[in-house]
């Protein structure tokens, strides 16, 4: 199987990796092919992503996955946040191999869960979020 050089950068020196213990969000989402687990947590003021961070229990393409993504939604607004598709990650990552893109859907889902915490703590609405449970 081959690895962009990209994906072997980011599994070797994931990106934000850990915990925020004040989190304003977290989502944990587990992949039922392959039973991998995913948490992510954001930190939002002003409707702003101004931190995240992420841990992974999975493979190599799930963690380059997530470290991806969270370097994608930093900074960004929750709109442009809820744009970041599993595709939009694989194709940062110069492309997955077919099999693995399942575990871009992983990162996908981890920061549509944390929204969705976000915003029902909030009791705010999420464009987009209405079939995502
Ligand atoms: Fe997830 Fe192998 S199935 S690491
Ligand atoms: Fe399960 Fe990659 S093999 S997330």
């Amino acid at each position: 199987m081959m690895y962009s050089e990209k994906v072997m950068e980011h599994f070797r020196n994931p990106r934000n990796v850990g915990e925020i213990p004040d989190a304003d969000g977290v989502g944990q989402v587990g992949n039922p092919k392959c039973g991998d687990i995913m948490k992510m947590y954001l930190k939002i003021e002003d409707g702003i992503i101004v931190d995240v961070k992420f841990k992974t229990f999975g493979c190599g393409s799930a963690i380059a996955s997530s470290s991806m993504a969270t370097e994608m939604v930093k900074g960004k607004s929750i709109d442009e946040a809820m744009k970041v598709t599993n595709k939009a990650v694989a194709e940062s990552l110069d492309g997955l191999p077919p099999v693995k893109m399942h575990c871009s859907v992983l990162a996908e889902q981890a920061i549509k869960a944390a929204l969705l915490d976000y915003s029902q703590k909030n009791n705010i609405h999420i464009d987009g979020l209405e079939d995502f449970n």
